[in-house]
């Protein structure tokens, strides 16, 4: 453990640093060794989910990044579970982690084991997801949120004609019919990609080239639990079936993320929709099956957010962490966790379409040709 910490953590109270002690083992967290040495030094990494691969990327290369500088690792996946990742988490900090970097399922359910992750004087990495309600998180990672919503709807508006690429005003004049989509509430980012998405549509909205059939524009209205492609199929079909059973067709739908635009898809395809009347569908995170459905022309366009940078940010603020320094914030403002402003290092993203697919997935290196064209990685 870094000296300043390790001065803290004897300047607790006793019977933490007894209980510490006797959980301690050889983690560092635990009041470890005088060396310093990264081998001796673990970061508890938690991951939400592997349904999703993005997730697994950012797991896999912040283990690698961390173990090629010679950090131990402790990486779990939580299932989409809370009541795991609390666990999980937990099991961290009493094996003595160091650092953790956490990508939280549910942004509120984790203040206990912050608590306890502060009381033991481990620093806290939001990663990509803000955990709020917590005074005790100390820097986040992750890409400007607000952006990403502004960027799907401006997607969705390109893929209608309604807006070119570079902003001007398109041909198309609508009106055309469109569906709104938020991921979970429980997540800070549903909120802010669903924001930048409507303070970019309402306009539209407001002078009718856009029509929200279903009348249904609030986020608690349009959210999709933990984020699940079979909710977002579900959700779809039942609008299908309330709002377009007149003949009116959908023209477009927004969605904030690729398992959820797949949902989406999947529901449009069973319900007949083909080719040309195909809506524009919107998403996030160029996941391979959804680049191919991309480059395939039946899916709009994603987001690319390179988790490459993301968890080699993470990395950095860790490695800082660990060497008693502060990681270097680029926003000190946007994210308000609800007890106070966390120090952010925000990330730039990518809208892609399918004429973005080779300069900025395959030409990378994210992807390469074949497994876009097998819509499988690896
Ligand atoms: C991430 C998105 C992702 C979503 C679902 C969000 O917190 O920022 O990139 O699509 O979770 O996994």
């Amino acid at each position: 453990m870094p000296v300043n910490r390790k001065i803290l953590a004897a300047l607790g109270s006793a019977v933490l640093a007894l209980s510490m002690a006797a959980c301690s083992g050889e983690g560092a967290g635990s009041g470890g060794n005088d060396g310093d040495k990264p081998a001796d030094l673990t970061i508890g990494v938690s991951m939400p989910t592997q349904t999703s691969e993005r997730w697994i990327a950012d797991g896999n290369s912040v283990k690698e990044k961390l173990e090629a500088k010679g950090y131990k690792v402790d990486l779990q996946y939580a299932g989409d579970d809370i009541p795991t990742q609390s666990q999980q988490v937990d099991q961290m900090i009493t094996r003595g982690a160091d650092v953790l970097i956490i990508a939280a399922i549910d942004g509120t359910a984790l203040s206990g084991q912050l608590q306890a992750a502060a009381d033991a004087k481990i620093p806290v990495i939001a990663y990509d997801r803000l955990i709020r309600d917590s005074p005790n998180v100390d820097f986040y990672v992750s890409f400007d949120n607000f952006k990403v919503g502004v960027a799907q709807a401006t997607a969705l508006l390109v893929g209608l004609g309604v807006q070119t690429k570079d902003g001007a005003k398109g041909e198309a004049k609508g009106p055309f019919n469109v569906e709104l989509f938020a991921g979970s509430l429980d997540d800070n980012n549903a909120h802010f990609f669903f924001n930048g998405a409507m303070e970019t549509l309402k306009p539209f909205i407001d002078d009718g080239t856009l029509k929200v059939k279903s009348g249904q524009t609030a986020i608690d209205k349009v959210a999709i639990l933990r984020w699940q492609q079979e909710g977002a199929q579900k959700r779809m079909e039942d609008l299908l079936t309330s709002s377009y059973n007149d003949g009116t067709k959908v023209d477009g739908v927004l969605s904030p993320y690729d398992g959820l635009s797949r949902g989406i898809i999947t529901a449009l395809q069973n319900a007949g929709y083909r080719g040309a009347e195909f809506p524009v569908v919107t998403g996030q995170d160029a996941e391979i099956a959804s680049v191919k459905l991309i480059d395939d022309g039946v899916q709009s366009s994603t987001i690319f957010k390179d988790t490459r940078l993301l968890a080699e940010q993470a990395v950095i603020a860790g490695e800082a962490f660990l060497t008693d320094k502060t990681p270097q914030a680029n926003d000190t403002e946007t994210y308000n966790n609800g007890v106070k402003v966390v120090p952010s290092y925000l990330l730039p993203v990518q809208t892609v379409y399918k004429d973005d697919i080779k300069p900025v997935l395959i030409d990378s290196g994210y992807f390469t040709a074949e497994e876009v064209a097998a819509g499988q990685a690896g």
